[in-house]
């Protein structure tokens, strides 16, 4: 049979991996499609040296790609909104299947370009968009198709958890460890994406679709950063038994989907919380297999690439099929997808870490135990420390049972008019994952 025709628009990072992860392993990669795979035309802008793309056809025009009449399936690995989506969406017009590792792409156009793909009978496949290497979302949309999904909580961002990493294990400084993300390569182009939390966001919202069944919504996702957390935290947080991760949560409830990205305290034994560096681990829970973990390299050359080209397998094989009989791209049925509720974060509920810098008077813990009951808010345990030689004030520290988010912001303007309570209340939402 003749080889499928790639052509691969963006020849950097992932662009070059997956061409030699194809040239490498073209023999395996046929024994699994039934057919080869042979790129037939590269869209690059910049020449890359550390690609030797032979023979190739090469062509600086990435749209190009997409107007090829040999070419039947674009690898979209541009990045970003504009191009790429005008490339994808004009792949789709000329009946061409897409693979995308751009999670920014799905998480904002996906609902158009899916709605597209459909009305050709293409596939669009983006497993390379969340979690690199780990093949998270064929799990969630094939391997755990049975269940009722509960939640997704995962570390999905490699460059913010190897920033936590190294602030706990090394007592390092945000920006000294950001640097060296950056130098690594594993950062994204506007580090403020990794470190906010929009680049987890893009993913959480992949696999909130994916697991409830709901359209993508990428404007209604929470995003809170880690540029504020302190050393402090870090290793107050690590006496209490727990790590600080940065955490992307998807949860459904009945009154509707918690989709939310911050830091995180999870408990130091769960196997997610030993997950350091630039890995990624994501679990998810559901009603008939319960807890399950997937872990492995969250970016990278090669890992990234063994998700793109595990998409092209997957696309060769299916693409003779009859477009209804095909996985749907979100998982359920197009028709079948639910208007359940993204949650504002008002209205999600978890569990806090509280420190509280007070005068060292007696009576303080008395009046912010009666704030936090009066509102309902169960306590866990108090930790108090020693007085600080530089100010006399005494650090607080209180882990409370779930509660909703409005109910602890009105506890926490509360407890900041107190006289005796100085400075802004550090909060940290907890998460015990069982
Ligand atoms: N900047 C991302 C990360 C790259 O650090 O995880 C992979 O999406």
């Amino acid at each position: 049979m003749k080889p499928v025709k790639v052509g691969i628009c963006g020849l950097g990072t992932v662009g070059s991996g997956t061409f030699n992860v194809l040239k490498r392993n073209a023999e395996e990669i046929a024994r699994r499609a039934g057919r080869g795979i042979e790129v037939a035309q590269i869209a690059q802008r910049r020449p890359n040296p550390q690609c030797d793309t032979g023979s190739t056809p090469i062509t600086a025009e990435v749209l190009a790609v997409a107007d090829n009449p040999e070419i039947d399936v674009v690898v979209e690995l541009i990045g970003g909104y504009t191009l790429a989506r005008e490339l994808v969406l004009r792949a789709i017009a000329n009946g061409k299947h897409v693979v995308t590792a751009n999670k920014a792409l799905i998480a904002v156009h996906g609902n158009e370009i899916f709605a597209k793909a459909r009305e050709q009978g293409v596939i669009v496949a983006f497993e390379a968009s969340v979690a690199g290497g780990i093949p998270v979302i064929k799990a969630l949309r094939e391997g755990l198709a049975a269940n009722r999904i509960n939640w997704v909580a995962g570390i999905i961002n490699g460059t913010g958890n190897f920033i936590l990493s190294e602030m706990r294990e090394k007592g390092r400084t945000f920006p000294d460890v950001l640097a060296e993300a950056q130098a690594l390569g594993y950062a994204e182009a506007d580090p403020t994406f990794d470190v906010e939390g929009i680049d987890a966001a893009h993913k959480l919202t992949i696999l909130a679709s994916i697991a409830f069944g709901i359209p993508l919504q990428f404007d209604k996702a929470y995003t809170e950063g880690i540029t504020r957390l302190t050393t402090a935290d870090v290793g107050y947080a690590e006496a209490l038994g727990y790590r600080i991760k940065h955490l992307g949560v998807a949860r459904s409830t009945d009154q509707g989907i918690e989709l939310r990205v911050h830091p995180t305290l999870i408990p130091a034994d769960r196997l997610i919380a030993n997950v350091n560096g630039v890995m990624n681990a994501v679990m998810v829970n559901g009603d008939a297999v319960g807890s399950t973990l997937f872990y492995g390299a969250g970016a990278g050359q090669e890992p990234t690439a063994s998700a793109v080209v595990a998409d092209l397998v997957d696309v060769v094989r299916a693409m003779t099929s009859d477009p209804e009989n095909r996985v749907p791209h979100l998982a359920f049925q197009p028709d079948a997808l639910s208007d359940h509720p993204v949650l504002s974060i008002e209205a999600c509920e978890s569990a806090y870490y509280l420190r509280i810098q007070a005068k060292d008077h007696p009576g303080v813990l008395a009046q912010v135990a009666s704030i936090l009951s009066a509102r309902g808010i169960n306590i866990e345990s108090i930790m108090q420390k020693e007085a600080e030689e530089h100010d006399g004030l005494v650090p607080m520290i209180l882990l409370t049972h779930r509660v909703t988010e409005r109910h602890m912001v009105e506890a926490i303007t509360a407890l900041e008019a107190l006289d005796d309570v100085v400075g802004d209340v550090v909060r940290i939402r907890v998460e015990h994952l069982n």
